[in-house]
């Protein structure tokens, strides 16, 4: 299995329960964003533009104080006595947010500790602020007995704007370490021995292996049969991206996490083929090691760009057939992956955060969507590029219709495409929309400056959702910006400053 779920992992958890009552998961992780006002909008914090507005309040959202008291009641049908510790918190007045972030997690939790097997494991990414709050909500869920570590994986950091802080400098994160019975999988990890070490064992025997014989029991002790030293609780060996941050593995994603420590974990409390599942998965780390160590997965994220960036990071390191099997391996819910339910999202049967231009533009064309979203006249999104003849950003307007269109729709999108000066307009509708007019009106359009691609790219280009959804793509100049949303953060932000300069 290998499945991507888009939307919030409270869904996602009672339908994997209704489906599997008995437990299904070998192990969990999970790095939700933590309990503090910076990290409400931790995803989006280096990009505080308007588009993304609405995603930040969706995350918000998940953690506010209004909904709390509903899940509350919910908590109570499903375990009276974690219902009475959150409620115990509620009344001795911890911080209002504290109580509505345990909450929040608690349900979630309960329905992880409900889709694990009973020889499953899970592992718990959290920070020292809200770490024992959640522990007593775990010890409630997998039985105090269950516990099995707190593990501290240092951050090593100390250089920085943390250095200046009139304090010991915070350096680590905690990962609480569960299982779900007394019968769980610890494949046991080891550090290797230092060289000084591995020297000792001089002698050889008959059959070539290493030994030595010098200690004080005279048994001999072989080298391929130590193991290394048994790694412990406290992990430091293990750089995070605040250290590492131009390794090639970093894609700019808030508080991604580094794949050594989860396939540290996944080594551990997994075999190959099992089931590896990550309810928070952000840009992926989980599914990549899972990928990586031949496991079965599960992600899900309240992020659909989260979504589109883990398909990109698993693929893009392989040969294209492989990419394209794997690409065909994945499942995913929540995105239209057919006409008939990108037909739904059109006429806004889901309900939700998602639309259908944020779907076209954002996960399909790799564009960013337009600020400020108008019915008519005006344009959905762009994508920037960048002309390298001239040396300059070259920009694709892009407009979605979802309904019935004409002549009229493709001659109101050439104005803008002139008014506003840019260099292409893509013009997205469904095939049973198209009429020979808007194709004429198109052509008519010329093309791109010929002269310096040497490829004939219309100016105008019509394409259909059928055609994006069998993996077509818009004809594009080359030194197109990479499509994703994260690679590049301050590419972004300028992408944006020409935005408010071109589109005022
Ligand atoms: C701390 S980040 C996880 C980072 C991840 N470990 C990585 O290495 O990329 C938390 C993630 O949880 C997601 N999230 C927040 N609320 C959620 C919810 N209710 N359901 C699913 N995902 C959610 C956010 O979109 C964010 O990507």
């Amino acid at each position: 299995m290998k499945k991507l779920y888009f939307g919030d992992c409270l869904d996602v958890l009672k339908e994997l329960y209704k489906e599997h009552p008995q437990g299904f998961i070998d192990l969990i992780y999970i790095d939700p964003p933590f309990n503090s006002k910076r990290d409400y909008n931790i995803l989006f914090e280096d990009i505080d533009l308007k588009d993304v507005k609405a995603q930040k309040e969706a995350f918000a959202d998940t953690w506010s104080n209004v909904s709390y008291l509903d899940t509350l009641e919910e908590i109570k049908e499903l375990n009276l006595d974690l219902y009475k510790l959150l409620k115990t918190l509620d009344e001795i007045n911890i911080s209002q947010s504290a109580v509505s972030y345990l909450t929040t997690m608690a349900i979630r939790i309960f329905y992880m500790h409900k889709v694990l097997k009973e020889t499953g494991s899970f592992y718990l990414h959290c920070d020292p602020y809200m770490s024992h709050y959640l522990k007593m909500v775990c010890d409630f869920l997998f039985g105090h007995q269950n516990f099995r570590r707190e593990i501290v994986w240092s951050l090593n950091t100390s250089s920085g704007y943390k250095s200046q802080a009139a304090n010991w400098i915070r350096n680590h994160d905690v990962i609480l370490y569960y299982t779900k019975s007394n019968n769980y999988t610890f494949n046991k990890q080891f550090y290797p021995y230092k060289e000084e070490y591995i020297a000792r064992f001089k002698k050889v025997d008959k059959d070539g292996r290493r030994y030595r014989d010098d200690r004080t029991s005279k048994e001999k002790q072989y080298l391929d049969e130590t193991k290394g030293i048994a790694i412990g609780d406290v992990w430091n060996d293990i750089m995070s991206f605040q250290q590492a941050s131009t390794t090639k593995e970093y894609m700019h994603y808030p508080t991604q996490k580094p794949e050594a420590l989860l396939e540290r974990i996944l080594k551990t409390s997994s075999n190959p083929k099992e089931l590896v599942a990550d309810f928070f998965c952000g840009c992926g780390t989980t599914i990549s090691a899972a990928e990586t160590l031949k496991r079965s997965w599960i992600g899900a994220d309240i992020s659909h760009l989260a979504i589109k960036l883990i398909i990109d990071r698993i693929t893009k390191s392989k040969p294209e057939h492989r990419a394209k099997k794997l690409k065909e391996e994945i499942e995913i819910a929540g995105f239209p992956r057919d006409i008939a339910s990108a037909h739904e999202l059109a006429s806004n049967v889901r309900k939700g955060r998602f639309g259908f231009q944020e779907w076209i533009v954002e996960v399909m064309l790799g564009g960013v969507l337009n600020p400020k979203l108008t019915a008519d006249g005006g344009w959905d999104g762009h994508i920037a590029f960048e002309k390298m003849a001239e040396k300059k950003k070259g920009i694709v307007l892009i407009e979605v219709k979802s309904g019935n269109v004409n002549v009229k729709n493709i001659r109101e999108f050439i104005q803008v495409v002139n008014k506003r000066e840019v260099d292409l307009g893509v013009f997205v509708c469904f095939a049973s929309s198209i009429t020979q007019p808007m194709i004429k009106e198109a052509k008519q359009q010329g093309h791109f400056d010929e002269s310096n691609y040497g490829k004939r790219i219309d100016k105008i280009q019509i394409i259909t959702v059928e055609d994006l959804l069998d993996g077509k793509e818009i004809n594009l100049p080359f030194g197109l910006y990479k499509k994703n949303t994260f690679n590049h953060v301050s590419e972004k932000k300028e992408e944006y400053g020409i935005q408010e300069e071109i589109f005022k």
